[in-house]
């Protein structure tokens, strides 16, 4: 690619932010942190569970920019068939609507790339990713679950993003965020898009003893001024044994009701989705309704569709606690 020549006395024009991202039927999160093993892809992947059991009209896909394929190995139905399309085939042919699969949990996913290595060399343009989505006929809400970087991919994920979440588990996941930001910055999008999610919070963990670390973390990100949700996410030994105890990771929603992080995914997920409605990202909840839903619920309207009193007995089965 060539380079054009510096002109002395003519400043580059750039636009202050860069455009917002797809919009007609999709919207985007990211879950990004530069520090390794912090919650990125147990957020990613239970968020996802819980914001598509809150919202059953809003479908929701999981992408993984990552090549740890614990994504696959939570959603796939069945085990890779030979000549399966992956993330790498829809970057190349710029849309996902050929390798995007149903899976577990009514979860769309996207089977994650062998190496990532070859697909960052091929994310140079940190809007490609966002043209890939809008070229996606698929709708609903992307999850992009990244890789512990900075690197191409995850800038594509910051520019695709109508919102990036960043996990911060401790002090040094902090000062990681603070890179996130810098990258951000010179990629001109706007920081409000970030909003900070505290993870793997013990209660009982004390700085030298007296003020508990996660209230120490919340005190500097407010000086910090950093958009937090409100939600903190408890480490949980029940979440370490539901995700590395089998082959298969297991969803919190299934198999973990009862704990305190049953009930915080909830509440972060029902954050998340308030927040995706007030910024226009997602329609509110009956907003996706389809036109054939609609005429039959006006030819009918005592009685709520099946599937929707279905859905919403085993929705209360499963906030029970
Ligand atoms: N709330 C939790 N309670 C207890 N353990 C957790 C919790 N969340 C995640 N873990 C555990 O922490 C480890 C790292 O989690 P996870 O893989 O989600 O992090 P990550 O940020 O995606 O890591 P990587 O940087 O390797 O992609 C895993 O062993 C996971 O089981
Ligand atoms: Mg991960």
């Amino acid at each position: 690619m060539g380079t054009f020549p510096a002109v002395p006395d003519l400043p580059p024009v750039r636009p202050t932010t860069v455009p917002s991202p797809p919009r007609r039927g999709k919207a985007t999160l990211a879950v990004s942190c530069n520090k390794g093993g912090v919650g990125k892809t147990t957020v990613a992947t239970n968020l996802a569970i819980y914001l598509r059991a809150l919202r059953e009209d809003l479908p929701v896909a999981v992408v993984s920019l990552d090549d740890q394929r614990t994504v696959d190995r939570m959603f796939a139905l069945r085990p890779p068939q030979p000549g399966e399309g992956n993330l790498k085939h829809g970057w190349a042919e710029r849309s996902l609507d050929r390798v995007l699969q149903l899976g577990q949990y009514g979860i769309h996913f996207v089977p994650s790339p062998p190496d990532v290595t070859l697909l960052k060399a091929r994310a140079e343009d940190p809007t490609t990713l966002r043209r890939i989505l809008e070229r996606t006929t698929w709708e609903g809400l992307f999850v992009l679950d990244t890789k512990s970087d900075l690197e191409s991919l995850t800038e594509n994920a910051f520019h695709a993003a109508d919102r990036i979440l960043v996990p911060v588990a401790d002090w040094a996941s902090l000062e990681e965020a603070a890179k996130t930001f810098r990258v951000l910055e010179r990629g001109r999008i706007p920081a409000e898009r970030v909003r900070i999610v505290l993870t793997l919070v013990d209660r009982r963990t004390r700085v030298d003893g007296a003020e508990a670390l996660h209230e120490r973390l919340e005190r500097e990100i407010a000086r910090r001024g950093w958009p937090r949700y409100a939600t903190a996410l408890s480490r949980s030994p029940r979440v370490e044994t539901l995700n590395s105890g089998t082959e298969r990771p297991r969803s919190i929603l299934h198999h973990a009701r009862g704990t305190a992080v049953h009930a915080e995914l909830r509440a972060l997920a029902e954050e998340v989705l308030a927040d995706l409605v007030a910024i226009g990202a997602i329609p509110g909840a009956g907003g996706l309704e389809s036109d054939a839903d609609r005429r039959a619920r006006a030819a009918d309207p005592p009685r709520p569709p099946l599937a929707r009193v279905r859905g919403t007995r085993l929705l209360e089965t499963f906030w029970r606690r």
